[in-house]
């Protein structure tokens, strides 16, 4: 028996009993006639105690023991004289009376505890090490606890389950594929799902009525914080349900989660439009936890001498309280310098200081009166105190550029919080975004989302300019600032599908050729249908406060997606390459 207990479990009632465990050797202190050693598995850790007058041998052989080297020992629970309040076992030790070694270990190249000295690089080389320290683990044991809710609560509601394949044929959710060639099929190749949109929609029509699957999506996509070439969802579909049906079930998942993980009840999720969130926060996905909302003043900024606004389509501020006196002049002016970082792009950036002292201070208090400025200062809800912080231009660049003003301001003044969550839907997407760069139009969710129901006659024969301010019965789900959720009503007819193909510029064979298997399906009875995924890695990092998904995938890829511990991508043997019919291609440099 390798363990009668877990090196978390024991307590005060176990003085006096006589138990094994088995784990790694965190630390061990030698004081001479006593030596400790912290053993760690999973569930803690225990002190070990070995008594130089007692067991000699045994006592020498521990003084040995290196860090992360693997024992099993049997002993006595004693009460410790010198307890540790801040850990659960913190009242006990062992006193040992035998020890196996059962694996040496080479000492490891970085600090196995909560706290590391470790580099990133480094962690992710060695992520089974990394994997055991108790920060990291808890993170896991969080993302296996949240599937297994999920799961619960989605059956709870009717939903099955079904996995759909991983090797098919590419679907466009906007970023690349991932391609598979296949062996069998010379210069043919599968791609890897960016998500399992159309098979889910198969099994509408095929009677299934609510699906689910938490569901590994791939796309070749550059990476960020909150993107993994590799990722989860929790993805479903449902037939014969409105939007708000579909939004009703989807809070309900929300709500239970949050209840059952965090215990924290959630309010019922306003919904915005994506105009709205556009005007109010410059951003479709609003981090709601603060105000520092948008103010147009182009109506009443315009006709002073300052070209800059003149010129401007757009022109809007935020109001950061109570920080007049505390920003200095080199900050105004590094604050300007961030907003012009390539990142974000400003031309520059004006601001009024309404100083404590009721004077007033301005980038631009040549071309404005202090009365000007006291009018827009009304407008935006300042008081004595406040900074505006004013942009203006083209307005998609602008309230994009402001939006970063605001988070930033937000994260300097601490104003988000991590222990509140504010969710919400955002709703009524424009259905098609037109991209001056290959001059057509793209699907702004996917080319399977059904414009609203007021829009669809408009869609069948309405003109270019028309198309643009089609809006589609789409939605996201946003948490805090961070997408957490997409989906939309689809399309189930196949006139209305094939113009949406018409309209994203394929033809008639490219769109028969790629989904000619979806809108023959279209024709065997599709029910009206709608569903969602939820990025399941982006909630389990929402949930904890935290930006970074990688802290809650076990194996995750760097920034180059890389995964630097198995060393992959890597090549592959030329054999194995004329098998697949492919050719080597020097690397461009
Ligand atoms: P969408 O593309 O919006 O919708 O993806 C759904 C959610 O998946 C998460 N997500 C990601 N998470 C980590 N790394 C990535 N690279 C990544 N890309 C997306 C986000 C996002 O909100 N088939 C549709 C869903 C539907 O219409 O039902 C889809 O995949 O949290």
């Amino acid at each position: 028996m390798y363990r009668s207990h877990t090196c978390g479990e024991l307590r005060m009632d176990h003085v006096g009993q006589e138990v094994t465990l088995s784990g790694w050797v965190q630390a061990g202190r030698d004081l001479g006639g006593l030596t400790f050693v912290d053993l760690r598995d999973r569930y803690g850790i225990t002190q070990l105690v070995y008594n130089m007058d007692t067991n000699a041998e045994l006592c020498e052989r521990a003084r040995k023991l290196g860090r992360e080297f693997v024992v099993k020992i049997t002993g006595k629970v004693g009460e410790r004289s010198n307890k540790n309040p801040n850990r659960p076992t913190g009242d006990i030790e062992i006193i040992v009376e035998s020890m196996d070694i059962l694996n040496q270990s080479k000492v490891p190249p970085f600090t196995i505890e909560e706290e590391t000295d470790g580099g990133e690089e480094l962690r992710m080389k060695y992520r089974y090490l990394d994997l055991r320290r108790p920060s990291v683990q808890k993170n896991l044991f969080f993302r296996s606890q949240l599937a297994i809710e999920t799961r619960k609560h989605l059956a709870s509601e009717g939903f099955i389950e079904v996995e759909t394949p991983n090797l098919i044929k590419s679907t466009p959710e906007g970023a690349r594929d991932f391609v598979v060639p296949s062996r069998m099929n010379p210069n043919e190749f599968y791609a890897l799902p960016q998500s399992p949109q159309t098979f889910k929609q198969l099994l509408m029509v095929a009677g299934f009525d609510k699906y689910f699957q938490i569901v590994k999506c791939f796309r070749d996509e550059d990476l960020r914080a909150d993107r993994q070439p590799e990722f989860t969802q929790i993805d479903c579909e449902m037939a014969f349900v409105t939007r708000d049906q579909i939004l009703d079930t989807f809070e309900r998942l929300t709500k239970h989660l949050f209840k059952s993980m965090l215990d924290v009840e959630l309010q019922a999720f306003p919904k915005m439009s994506y105009d709205e969130a556009m005007n109010r926060y410059g951003s479709d996905k609003p981090d709601t936890r603060f105000g520092m909302e948008f103010c147009e003043l182009t109506d009443i900024a315009k006709g002073k001498d300052f070209a800059v606004f003149n010129n401007a389509e757009y022109i809007a501020g935020i109001c950061a309280k109570g920080i007049a006196d505390e920003y200095s002049n080199k900050d105004l002016k590094n604050l300007t310098e961030w907003m012009q970082r390539p990142q974000i792009g400003a031309k520059g950036l004006v601001y009024v200081k309404y100083n404590s002292d009721d004077s007033l201070k301005s980038t631009i208090g040549k071309f404005y009166s202090d009365d000007d400025l006291r009018t827009w200062g009304e407008r935006m809800g300042a008081e004595k105190g406040d900074i505006l912080f004013i942009v203006s231009g083209e307005k998609e660049k602008a309230q994009k550029q402001l939006n970063e003003l605001r988070l930033e301001m937000g994260r300097r003044l601490g104003l988000m919080d991590p222990k509140q969550f504010n969710p919400l839907w955002v709703v009524d997407f424009p259905l098609l975004e037109w991209d001056e760069d290959s001059n057509r139009f793209h699907a702004m969710h996917h080319p399977f989302t059904s414009p609203k129901k007021a829009d669809v006659d408009r869609m069948l024969t309405g003109d270019h300019e028309t198309m643009k301010s089609l809006r589609a019965d789409a939605y996201d789900l946003v948490i805090n600032g961070v997408e957490i959720g997409g989906g939309s009503v689809r399309i189930h007819d196949r006139a209305l599908q094939q113009r949406n193909f018409d309209l994203l510029g394929f033809t008639k064979e490219e769109a028969e050729a790629q989904f000619g298997f979806l809108m023959g399906a279209f024709e065997f009875g599709a029910p009206p249908h709608g569903g969602i995924a939820f990025g399941f890695d982006r909630l389990n990092a929402v949930m904890n406060g935290q930006n970074s998904i990688r802290d809650f995938i076990a194996f995750p890829k760097n920034t180059s997606g890389r995964d630097v511990m198995i060393d992959a991508p890597s090549p592959v043997d030329a054999e194995q390459l004329n098998e697949l019919y492919l050719a080597l291609k020097a690397k461009e440099e």
